[in-house]
């Protein structure tokens, strides 16, 4: 199964995003003040790759007009629930059906990282939106920080069943690093781009919890634990809950750190 494949699958599988808004999506709630800050008051917003339409949700509320974009219908259904105001639009974030010069800004909460080919996304973005029109988009950060992201994949990496692979992707973390986003957006045509960082984490009893918020709400953690069989599994999390106990002390509650990096960018 290809990349686009895995996640397709995982995105538009309702278990997988029921899950994906209960649990995991707390950590992605804390960079929401900061996505509404970036928009700047603009009138009309695109949340593309929207989900249970949390940034949505809260730009309708700040007075913005919002559209609300996402492949997967049973994000969609999330997302019409949580706001009804918004158009709620199902698009793929490399082919958008708009319109150029149809937005002033754009929003993706967590998206970038689970599409075949950001750069793509980046041009579609620069397309639809309106000259001094932003793009505001996140991914969570990489080993560089202390973050449950890597206390999970490296425990996978070392105690998971070895012929249990992603298929080759852009790397989570990618377009959030300097390096690989500032090409990438100067080519699409942006300017004046910001990086910031959001401590976002979360906050539970379960030590575990990091591992039950990948293996049921995740497109890539869920892939690949869901195919772990018992004794893998067992090895998985006891690696996790030892992680967490040694980088978030003064637990219980635990304290789990997962940052964001928030990209922000301008259209001439
Ligand atoms: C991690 S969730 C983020 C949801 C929400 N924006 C947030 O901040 O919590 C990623 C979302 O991207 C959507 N997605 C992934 N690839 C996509 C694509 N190629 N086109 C449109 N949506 C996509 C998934 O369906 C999912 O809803």
């Amino acid at each position: 199964m290809d990349f686009a494949s895995v996640e397709r699958n995982e995105w538009t599988n309702s278990a997988v995003a029921a899950s994906y808004a209960e649990g995991f999506a707390r950590a992605a709630e804390m960079c929401v003040p900061a996505f509404v800050d970036r928009c700047g008051g603009a009138a009309e917003v695109l949340d593309l790759c929207c989900g249970h339409g949390i940034i949505a949700r809260a730009l309708v509320d700040a007075g913005m007009k919002a559209t609300a974009a996402d492949f997967s219908p049973a994000m969609l259904e999330l997302a019409a629930a949580r706001v009804p105001e918004a158009r709620i639009i199902e698009a793929d974030a490399m082919a958008l059906l708009f319109d150029d010069e149809s937005f002033d800004a754009i929003t993706i909460g967590f998206g970038i990282p689970h599409v075949p080919d950001p750069p793509q996304v980046l041009r579609e973005c620069w397309r639809v939106l309106r000259p001094g029109g932003r793009l505001v988009y996140s991914a969570w950060r990489g080993p560089e920080a202390k973050t449950a992201m890597v206390g999970v994949f490296q425990a996978i990496a070392a105690y998971g069943d070895p012929t249990v692979q992603l298929p080759p992707g852009p790397g989570a973390s990618d377009y959030v690093q300097p390096t690989i986003a500032g090409p990438a957006l100067e080519a699409a045509g942006f300017e004046d781009v910001v990086y910031d960082t959001v401590p976002s984490k979360w906050v539970s009893d379960d030590p575990a919890a990091p591992y039950d918020y990948f293996l049921n709400g995740t497109a890539r953690g869920g892939f690949l634990l869901r195919q772990q069989g018992p004794e893998f599994a067992r090895s998985i999390r006891a690696a996790i809950v030892a992680w967490v106990e040694k980088n978030c002390p003064g637990g219980p509650p635990w304290q789990i750190p997962i940052p964001a990096g928030l990209v922000t960018a301008t259209k001439a």
